[in-house]
């Protein structure tokens, strides 16, 4: 009888408070300035574009995979766009751990973007739509514009559309009730203004690059100042040394500094940049779809950074750029960045 009532009391133990991840997931969830609340992590799904700015494609349903894996580990935030041709996925393995009862639809915060050849204020809810059917859900937790600048569906520039009637579309699939937030990708402080002042609607989130080289000091006080949450995308950008470019500033992933930091408190230095980032109130979004990876990258909600390392993280701030579109895009009159050619 004992034994019986200790195997009962073991086992509602275990699924209480062992297995199982909080249902509203391990990242402390932040308030967005229109009521909404987002997490403050999340899993980024793009693969990389090939040349032409075609996007590479899945293999062996690998954003499936790692969209799951995720979920089991505490992730409740998915980051997508029409683009990355990764949607049709990412509502597979969401749709799939909600059937399972792992998760509800409403423990899960998705976003995904708006391309830039659909920024006609006409085309903008269509597109929603559309992004909606791949994924098979009734509405995203989030749409950006991701980009400031349109195009034609060739990729070419169409400077005759401003993003100021994109918004407007924007406004609308909010009303609709086809996304509970708006938000933009990718502005600078002089569209961010023009954009708050030809509209009631104050964009939610602003998702641009951050990370330890680019720690976008001015544009984040910006935000910090209207209220504005940052996302922030490639978070490791130049860290990986197979991906880091010749003329890239340090650190590689091996600087014995960042690794003293990272043996200090029993973490990895990807862990730590991490959570330097969460640290400067940035969501950070990392892409992984390797499952041991993208349980790695959400271990960050179990220590703090003491002053000194952080002060080490802010000192390779160089404002260097890993994304950079400029090329032909860098024309646009809404070009959001420096051009360097
Ligand atoms: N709005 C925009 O314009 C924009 C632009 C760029 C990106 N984004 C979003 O932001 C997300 C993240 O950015 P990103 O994909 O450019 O770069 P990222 O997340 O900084 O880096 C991804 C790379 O790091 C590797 N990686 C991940 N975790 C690792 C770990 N713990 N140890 C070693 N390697 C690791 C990944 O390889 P494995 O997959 O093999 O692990 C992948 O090669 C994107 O996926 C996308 O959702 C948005």
């Amino acid at each position: 009888m004992m034994w019986k009532l200790y195997c009962i009391i073991s086992l509602f133990i275990e699924v209480a408070f062992c297995n199982t991840v909080p249902s509203n997931g391990l990242a402390p969830l932040i308030p967005l300035n229109d009521g909404n609340t987002i997490p403050s992590f999340g899993l980024g799904t793009w693969l990389g574009f090939k040349d032409k700015g075609l996007p590479v494609q899945t293999s062996s349903e690998s954003v499936v995979k790692a969209v799951e894996a995720a979920i089991d580990a505490g992730y409740r935030h998915i980051d997508t766009a029409r683009i990355y041709d990764t949607e049709a996925e990412v509502g597979k393995a969401v749709n799939k751990k909600i059937q399972d009862g792992v998760v509800k639809r409403e423990d899960l915060f998705i976003t995904t973007k708006l391309w830039n050849d659909k920024h006609a204020r006409e085309d903008v809810v269509p597109a929603l739509r559309e992004s909606l059917a791949r994924l098979n859900l009734d509405y995203v937790d989030l749409y950006l514009i991701h980009w400031p600048f349109a195009t034609y569906p060739n990729n070419t520039i169409d400077d005759n559309i401003d993003f100021i009637e994109t918004w407007q579309g924007m406004v609308e699939a909010k009303r609709l009730g086809l996304t509970k937030s708006i938000g933009i990708c990718n502005f600078n402080i002089n569209q961010l203004e023009r954009l708050m002042k030809s509209s009631d609607v104050v964009p939610a989130v602003l998702q641009i690059e951050v990370n330890l080289n680019l720690q976008q000091d001015q544009l984040r006080q910006y935000c910090r100042d209207h209220n504005i949450t940052v996302m922030g995308y490639t978070p490791f950008g130049m860290l990986f040394p197979n991906k880091a470019t010749p003329n890239a500033p340090p650190p590689r992933v091996d600087d014995p500094q960042l690794v003293a930091v990272a043996k200090k408190y029993g973490k990895t230095v990807p862990q730590i940049v991490l959570r330097y980032l969460f640290e400067l109130g940035v969501v950070p979004i990392p892409k992984s779809v390797n499952v041991d990876r993208v349980k790695e990258n959400i271990g960050i909600f179990d220590f703090e950074l003491k002053k000194e390392d952080r002060d080490l993280l802010k000192s390779y701030n160089k404002n260097f750029r890993t994304i950079d579109l400029s090329g032909p895009w860098g024309m646009s009159k809404n070009y959001p960045f420096e051009i360097n050619e």
